[in-house]
């Protein structure tokens, strides 16, 4: 794609415009580059980068460097997508000058548009100072993958009225504190539709209903590449891990029954070069 590159200011505006976003993961520059090609509208370079490319049980190891080092490759992908850098786990929470410390090593090192971190009515304090740096920030919550374990794993948040009432606040909080828009994780769908209707900035949903405004899927799980576990609100769109596992046994096949190479993958040398080096090399 060499479309305009997509700002925070069209990502508002698509809200307003009633017009769905499309975001997805993405980790390296091939990726990145096909993500662009879609022509999807933001590039979440995530930290479940743990679990689908690092084979980590979670994404709490997940750290600064790595981040910045796939956000690197994404960005040299993506020329029109907004692309959002995922702050990891212990890079914002001990701290809000940490946060913006490590927000701003996010776009400067890493090169990408926006910040993304987990945490609602707790973390609004963090989300508004980085803002104020000039950093823009894109909240999650609802599930938040970081902090699984002590909301009772990967589980449906928001069951109870109170549950989710707790979750409009985190919105509303978010909001308030200049968050550009939010992501909203494993809810109830209807939940999803109160929160994406309680704010003015666009919620993007990922387990949690249609009725939001936009929707975001880790590619991995929606290509069928990631199948450890796939949660129920992904959908499979492909399956690409048999096709990889089948073209690398047909090389195996061939390389072993000596088909591959043929001479259309071989580089020759005249006859006569080999004769001449066939006489050099004499002992
Ligand atoms: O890290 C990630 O990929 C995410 C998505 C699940 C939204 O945060």
């Amino acid at each position: 794609m060499t479309g305009k590159k997509i700002t925070i200011h069209d990502i508002k505006q698509a809200k307003k415009d009633h017009r769905k976003l499309v975001m997805v993961t993405a980790y390296d520059y091939p990726f990145g580059l096909m993500a662009d090609e879609a022509g999807v509208d933001i590039v979440l370079v995530g930290d479940s980068l743990g679990m689908v490319v690092m084979g980590l049980e979670g994404t709490v190891g997940v750290t600064m460097e790595h981040m910045i080092h796939h956000i690197k490759a994404v960005v040299r992908g993506c020329k029109t997508p907004l692309v959002v850098g995922d702050m990891p786990f212990m890079s914002y929470n001990t701290s809000v000058r940490e946060a913006i410390i490590n927000a701003g090593r996010l776009m400067k090192e890493g090169g990408c548009d926006v910040v993304k971190l987990e945490g609602g009515v707790d973390f609004a304090p963090t989300v508004e100072a980085i803002v104020k740096a000039g950093i823009p920030v894109q909240g999650h919550i609802g599930l938040t993958p970081q902090t699984a374990s002590a909301l009772g794993g990967f589980k449906m948040q928001g069951k109870d009225a109170k549950a989710a009432k707790s979750i409009v606040d985190d919105a509303r909080a978010l909001e308030d504190a200049g968050a550009f828009s939010m992501i909203i994780e494993a809810v109830p769908a209807p939940l999803g539709e109160v929160i994406a209707e309680a704010v003015n900035i666009p919620v993007i949903g990922i387990g949690a209903g249609p009725n939001v405004d936009g929707q975001v899927l880790v590619t991995h799980d929606m290509i069928g590449l990631f199948d450890k576990f796939v949660p129920k609100f992904v959908k499979q769109y492909t399956q690409i891990r048999p096709t990889i596992i089948d073209a690398m046994k047909a090389y195996k096949q061939e390389v072993t029954n000596k088909t591959f190479p043929a001479w259309e993958h071989s580089f020759n040398m005249s006859d006569e070069t080999l004769a001449e080096l066939g006489k050099m090399i004499q002992k």
